[in-house]
């Protein structure tokens, strides 16, 4: 059986490891992208991983973008919510943009994404639901009132859903990375990335097939009983 995942933001960073990872295990994945189609262009023809370009902050645009993914590869068995950005400063700095950008495309997509899929899953008794949380939503960060509100608000809505779904055969996890080696993070100013990177026990930043691992390992159809959890994957940085 080819299970079909969606991954959003799923052509760089993390999100790219993880469509890889769900495709060598053999699912049908479709990796959803917003603005860089060149990244995406790269990506297809590295790994033959399908894109499909929409915005996740918005719901019209998530329901036309689901639409067409099922009609190509049929119904959405796995999502992967991935897609996050940040527009870090301190919040005596931040304007009400950094705020709205952040809310809407790390958890507004968290709402629009699962709403549009958790339909068909209940129906079928079947789905399995992974968002990607932070470190940085569990423990706070210097510069994140957004982005740690975005990631924490995951943790609360990713509880409420699995008790929703648990009699039907849907499970709904978080991970919730440490600092890893993306784009994301290498644009932290060198000298602040030195400051957290000394911190990490493990005494270097994490690679995104580390995340893939766990997500992929949540995603099986075997794990049928871990549920509603968040698990951390950050070198030892912050034991919750
Ligand atoms: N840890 C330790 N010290 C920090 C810090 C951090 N995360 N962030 C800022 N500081 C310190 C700076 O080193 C600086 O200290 P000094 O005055 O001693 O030099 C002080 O706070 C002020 O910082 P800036 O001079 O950089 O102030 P700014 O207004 O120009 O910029 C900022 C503020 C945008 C928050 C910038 O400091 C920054 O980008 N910090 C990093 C924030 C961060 O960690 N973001 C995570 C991005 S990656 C991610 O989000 C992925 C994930 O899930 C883990």
């Amino acid at each position: 059986m080819s299970r079909v995942a969606v991954v959003t933001g799923g052509t760089r960073g993390i999100g790219a490891a993880i469509s890889e990872a769900l495709h060598k295990a053999g699912y049908k994945v479709a990796a959803t992208y917003h603005g860089n189609d060149k990244a995406a262009a790269e990506f297809t023809a590295k790994t033959g991983i399908e894109t499909f370009k929409f915005d996740v902050s918005n719901y019209e645009a998530c329901q036309e973008g689901v639409t067409k993914i099922q009609a190509a590869l049929g119904p959405i068995e796995v999502l992967i919510n991935n897609a996050g950005i940040t527009r870090d400063a301190f919040l005596h700095k931040m304007t009400p943009q950094h705020w709205r950008d952040v809310m809407s495309t790390n958890l507004d997509s968290v709402f629009n994404m699962s709403r549009l899929v958790v339909e068909g899953m209940r129906e079928r008794n079947f789905g399995r639901i992974v968002t990607i949380s932070s470190i940085n939503g569990l423990a706070g960060q210097i510069g994140q009132t957004n982005y740690a509100t975005a990631k924490a608000g995951m943790i609360g809505f990713t509880k409420a859903l699995a008790l929703e779904v648990a009699s039907k055969g849907v499970t709904v996890n978080i991970v919730a990375p440490g600092y890893i080696d993306t784009e994301m993070v290498r644009a932290v100013a060198p000298e602040v990335l030195d400051k957290i990177v000394a911190k990490i026990p493990v005494k270097r930043l994490g690679k995104a097939e580390e995340i893939a691992r766990v997500v992929l390992f949540l995603a099986a159809d075997e794990n049928a009983f871990a549920t509603g959890a968040t698990f951390s994957v950050n070198g030892g940085q912050y034991m919750a």
